[in-house]
C-alpha cells in the first residue's frame, strides 16, 4: 500500500521533552494514522503554537474511529484491531501527562486528528500588545 507521511515543522519555542518518549508517542500517533488510511491517503505531522501551547498535531484521512469506543479512547486494551494490543494510545497519554501536556482529539469519517498540548517555557515571556 502507498501512503504519504508529511511533516510540517512550525516556529516553535523551543521545549523541555524526553526524545525517547516523544519519538514514541509519535510512533503510536503515526502508526495509528497509517493503520486508518487507504491507498494514497495522507498522515500529516505538524508543530506549531498559539498564546500559550505549543502543539504536536498529527493527523489522518482514515474513517475515524469507532464511534463505539470514543468515549474509551486512552484506555489500556482498547482495541478493534484483530493482532494488536491496544496499548499504543494509553502508553500516549502517559507520556503527554508525564510532560505536563494535554491530548485532544477529533474525528469523523473524513479522518482523525491528535492534538498534544505542551505548556510553554516558564521563561518564556508574552511579547507586549503594540499600541
Ligand atoms: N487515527 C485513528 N483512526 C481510527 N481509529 C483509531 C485511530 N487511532 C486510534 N484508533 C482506534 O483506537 C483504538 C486504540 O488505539 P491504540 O493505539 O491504543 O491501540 P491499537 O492501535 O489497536 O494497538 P497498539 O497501538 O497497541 O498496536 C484502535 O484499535 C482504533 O480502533
Ligand atoms: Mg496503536
Amino acid at each position: 500500500m502507498n501512503f504519504v507521511i508529511l511533516f510540517s515543522p512550525g516556529n516553535i519555542n523551543p521545549i523541555l521533552l524526553d526524545e525517547k518518549e516523544i519519538s514514541h508517542l509519535i510512533t503510536n500517533l503515526v502508526g495509528n494514522g497509517l493503520d486508518a488510511v487507504q491507498h494514497g491517503q495522507e498522515v500529516v505531522i505538524k508543530t506549531y503554537r498559539n498564546a500559550v501551547k505549543v502543539i504536536l498535531e498529527i493527523s489522518d484521512e482514515g474513517l475515524g474511529i469507532d464511534p463505539a469506543i470514543i468515549e474509551k479512547i486512552g484506555t489500556p486494551f482498547l482495541t478493534t484491531k484483530e493482532t494488536r494490543i491496544g496499548l499504543g494510545l494509553a502508553v500516549c497519554y502517559s507520556i503527554a501527562y508525564r510532560h505536563n501536556a494535554q491530548i485532544e482529539f477529533c474525528t469523523s469519517s473524513d479522518g482523525t486528528t491528535f492534538f498534544i498540548k505542551f505548556p510553554l517555557p516558564p521563561s518564556y515571556k508574552p511579547e507586549k500588545p503594540r499600541d
